[in-house]
């Protein structure tokens, strides 16, 4: 037997048990004769004790760290105890043991605060494994798992798995592709989402489908996004967008009392997707703290002030109790909004000091009362600082959506233990894409259009206002899940297909599967799905999905431990009858 016990699992109780422990050697430690090892495994780290009779033996068979060892020996009161770990209170000496793997010197030091390096780790991602921090992010992962599982079994939802080998689904990303070798000249795409199979589902009658599922999509990586990821993916019929809501927001607050034991009372909020854009100024509010942007044209044109009346847009945010910032910080602040990420040309600022009077940058064109006008308009108070940007709208809106949430990490009003989601609803159907030069469809292809805005797909100057019964959940920030009630009917899919430049032909190649099925019965369905990593690394309080993801991608879409992707060999290529470009 290679254990009795776990290294996490012995207390003062077991005292003068036999006990026999596997695991990795962490630490070696000599006090004079003595010898301390910390053994590690996946449920904790327990102190073992060699006393002077193993010197002989440790000098012949010297240990190391990482070493995988078995111990026997009893279990015995520290006389050093160690209140940061639960085995704390107890030792093992040892009375025999056996090196069961040698190790070579790891790369670096397997412990929470390591020397490592990211690519390093990546490198060595099995041993990055062994870390605590890592190993508690994917409990977390699997615990999440296991509670989103529990919820949807509870009420009825059956997990079906769908292929991975399949024909383009758009979601608006590119598509991996894999060869056919049966069908030289012919591939098959990755699903960036089962979505069109789950609307199959819905057509078999399964009403109630969900799966925690693999996706791929070739896109630009950050933070939050690894070209492979997962999703908790779900379908229903006979519902409308009420009752999705309903049961995925109780979802939510189901994992949330389980993970973190935090109960949400209310419902959470919601809002339409023009006022999150308008108060936040992008469609995935971080509703932590208010400082919403204020729309300043009326208040700020007319001046003579060139950069406001050329100004598509001027906007505004009033940081509470930051009339005291520093010429330094003000101009520190400028810089942050002229880096090329933010892209702005200035920052216009209005001090309103305690004392009640009020200094901006533009003092030359807007006397104080103008600026008490500022003010109002802001809600500002003595005390708190009006930044303002200028400049074309969408830009404009963005940049000061990247200042708002600046200055929210700078105040401290983003606390990662404060967790407030909430609903955006009512999205655009279409959004229009530049280089495109066309309407593209802003969540897919299939999701529905508001009914009473129906009759619009027929005008293209209605195009930007018709809304789509489309809703994303958004959790401090940070887009969580998304979904729409669907398109069930062939006409109204053929539709808008069409209104998505599709020629009738290429509309029946591409989805004929779909448009097909349709004319079988096919239920009104919607559904949605939620970013399985990013709901992980929340609900762990890390913005970087990588660190929830057991062996992830490094920002150039690398495995850098398997050292993939590679070439492969001119035989498999020749079987796929594949010619490499020079
Ligand atoms: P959508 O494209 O909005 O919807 O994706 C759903 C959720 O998946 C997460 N997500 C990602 N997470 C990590 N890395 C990525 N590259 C990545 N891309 C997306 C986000 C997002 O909210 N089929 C539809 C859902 C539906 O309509 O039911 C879909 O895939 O958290």
């Amino acid at each position: 037997m290679y254990r009795t016990h776990t290294c996490g699992e012995l207390r003062l109780e077991h005292q003068g048990t036999q006990v026999s422990l596997s695991g990795w050697i962490q630490t070696i430690r000599k006090f004079g004769s003595i010898t301390f090892v910390d053994l590690r495994d996946r449920y904790g780290i327990t102190q073992l004790l060699f006393g002077e009779s193993f010197n002989d033996q440790l000098d012949a068979q010297p240990l190391g760290r990482e070493f995988v060892i078995q111990a026997k020996g009893t279990v015995t009161e520290r006389s050093n105890k160690n209140p940061n770990i639960p085995t704390g209170d107890i030792e093992i000496t040892i009375s025999e043991f056996t090196i069961l793997n040698a190790a070579k010197t790891p790369p670096f030091t397997v412990q929470d605060d390591t020397d490592g390096g990211d690519e390093l780790r990546m490198k060595y991602r099995y041993l990055d494994l062994r870390r605590n921090i890592v190993k508690q992010n994917l409990e977390l992962r699997y615990r999440v798992n296991r509670s989103a599982r529990n919820y949807l079994d509870s009420r009825g939802f059956m997990d079906i798995e769908t292929p991975f080998l399949i024909k383009s689904t758009p979601e608006g990303a590119r598509d991996f592709v894999v060869p056919s070798r049966m069908n030289p000249n012919e591939f098959y795409a990755l699903p960036q989402s089962p979505q069109t199979f789950k609307q199959l589902l819905m057509v078999s009658g399964y009403d109630r489908y969900y799966q925690i599922v693999k996706c791929f999509r070739d896109e630009d990586l950050r933070a939050d996004r690894q070209p492979e990821f997962t999703q908790i993916d779900c379908e229903m019929s006979f519902v409308d967008q009420e009752d999705i809501l309903n049961t995925f927001e109780n979802m939510m607050k189901h994992i949330f009392m389980e993970i973190k034991g935090i109960s949400f009372e209310d419902a959470f909020p919601r809002m339409t997707w023009d006022d999150a854009m308008e108060f936040y100024g992008n469609d995935k509010p971080d509703i932590r703290f208010d400082m919403k942007l204020v729309n300043m044209n009326d208040t700020a044109k007319g001046a003579n002030f060139k950069v406001f009346d050329d100004a598509e847009l001027v906007v505004a945010i009033c940081a509470k109790g930051c009339a005291e910032y520093t010429r330094k910080q003000l101009d520190e602040l400028t810089e942050w909004v002229k880096r090329p990420q933010i892209g702005m040309s200035g920052l216009i600022y209005a001090r309103y000091n305690a004392d009640g009077t009020i200094k901006s940058s533009v003092d030359k064109f807007f006397d104080e009362e103008k600026l008490k006008g500022w003010a109002a308009k802001c809600q500002a108070e003595p005390g708190d600082l009006i930044l303002v940007l200028a400049g074309k709208e969408e830009r404009t809106r963005k940049a000061m959506s990247e200042l708002r949430l600046e200055m929210g990490e700078r105040l401290g009003l983003r606390d990662k233990n404060v967790f407030k989601p909430l609903w955006v609803i009512d999205f655009p159907l279409f959004e229009y894409a530049e280089e495109e030069n066309r309407w593209v469809a802003r969540h897919h292809p299939f999701t529905s259009p508001k009914p009473e805005h129906i009759e619009w797909m027929n005008d293209l100057s209605k195009y930007a206002d018709i809304k789509a019964n489309a809703y994303d959940i958004v959790l401090n920030g940070t887009e969580v899940g998304g979904g729409s009630i669907r398109i069930f009917q062939r006409d109204l899919q053929e539709k808008m297909f069409a209104a998505l430049g599709m020629s009738p032909e290429e509309a029946n190649h591409k989805f004929g599967f779909l448009l097909g099925a349709f004319e079988y019965g096919a239920p009104p369905h919607g559904g949605i799905a939620f970013g399985f990593d990013r709901l992980c690394s929340l609900l762990g309080g890390s913005e970087t999905i990588r660190d929830f993801i057991a062996f992830p991608k490094n920002n150039s879409g690398r495995d850098v431990m398997l050292d993939a992707p590679s070439a492969i060999d001119q035989a498999q290529l020749n079987e796929l009858k594949i010619s490499l470009v020079k």
